[in-house]
């Protein structure tokens, strides 16, 4: 166990870090005849396929009167048209047709955001340096996911920032607790926390030796015993991904004959108190059988994982940031050794912060 430094966490920082890759959607949430719009990093953005399927995104904001764009139409295949007055617009953000003139108004340019189509995602670089693919976090296993072993892409709202959800995903024994009988149980609380780190990745993971059977777990595994070995292993990629693999094997037996799933929590800011958190599952050596059976038991899977999320998380860390922002960011936290994890995590990303504003 590394030592806990306890400069972090504290507050939140506030600071987004804009030259990355940010979810904007989930790649099949976009259709191909009808803009969608989302906030990123306070930015209203929109996003369209042009007549190639390809994706665009730009400023959801008409250069005219300000009317979302996401609320007009897709016109002549490339083209957005503002739903109030109709100036169309391309994917680069250039006005490229009035119904006033012959030509496009001057100065009716809209800011564009380079987007990647990527394990079924559509990233968006919000910086204003040259957009790198390669910094694009790594989720392949999405990328050839048996449809048998996935569950559904799914997102909710959380109205905190971005940081706390972290925090709580870096910390794997909040399970023990706030999903009790879930995800975990308090028996399992004080087991031993690994972290490493691999470049700017953080890594948390920890094993328990016969644990009592996670009820998320007993779906996955026919004729569930009471009690199980059952591991956590998730791998933080900045600003605001996280990877999580968990599973659960027949007490001291090899961890490789269990089965469980991978987790994707992917974390997009709205702004500094409302976070999208997108988020699915994979499944790893499936030992139940049928394809029907598979696919009710992922449903039970994303089900339980909304819930966990949705009225498990979110409420306590809505209510943690209301807390906080209540106590003016003059909040010393006591330290314990399972957080070891979001204290790392926050020096790395205060760093890459620093650079992100240095650039
Ligand atoms: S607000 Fe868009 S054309 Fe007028
Ligand atoms: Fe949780």
């Amino acid at each position: 166990m590394n030592a806990i430094q306890p400069s972090a966490p504290s507050a939140v920082t506030g600071t987004f870090i804009r030259n990355a890759w940010y979810c904007a959607l989930w790649a099949e949430s976009l259709p191909a005849d009808k803009p969608v719009g989302c906030t990123i990093l306070n930015e209203p953005v929109v996003l369209f396929r042009r007549a190639d399927g390809s994706a665009a995104a730009i400023l959801d904001r008409c250069a005219h009167r300000f009317a979302p764009l996401s609320m007009g139409k897709i016109v002549g295949g490339d083209r957005l048209q503002c739903p109030y007055h109709g100036l169309e617009y391309d994917g680069s953000g250039a006005c490229v047709r009035s119904p006033y003139g012959p030509t496009a108004p001057a100065g009716a340019t809209l800011r564009s955001f380079p987007v990647q189509e990527r394990h079924k995602i559509l990233w968006v670089w919000m910086g204003e340096r040259a957009a790198d693919p390669a910094l694009i976090p790594d989720f392949s296993i999405l990328d050839d996911a048996d449809p048998v072993s996935m569950t559904i892409c799914d997102s909710i709202l959380v109205r905190a920032n971005y940081e706390l959800i972290v925090d709580n995903l870096l910390d794997l024994s909040h399970t023990a607790f706030l999903h009790d009988g879930l995800l975990g149980s308090p028996e399992i609380a004080a087991g031993d926390i690994k972290l490493e780190q691999e470049g700017d990745r953080i890594i948390v993971s920890r094993f328990s030796r016969g644990a009592p059977m996670p009820g998320m777990f007993a779906l996955t595994m026919p004729n569930a015993p009471a009690l199980v070995d059952k591991w956590n292993w998730i791998r933080w990629m900045a600003p605001s991904t996280l990877l999580l693999r968990s599973g659960v094997c027949l007490t001291d037996s090899d961890p490789e004959t269990g089965t469980g799933y991978y987790g994707i929590h992917i974390l997009t800011p709205e702004d500094e108190r409302n976070t999208r958190y997108f988020f699915t599952a994979v499944r790893f050596n499936m030992l139940t059988e049928g394809a029907e059976n598979n696919q009710s038991i992922n449903a039970e899977i994303a089900r339980l994982r909304r819930f966990a999320f949705a009225e498990q998380d979110g409420p306590v860390i809505e209510a943690q940031q209301r807390l906080m922002d209540r106590a003016g960011g003059n909040l010393a936290p006591t330290l314990l050794p399972i957080d070891a994890g979001p204290v790392r995590y926050r020096r790395v990303l205060e760093r890459l912060q620093a650079a992100d504003r240095a650039g």
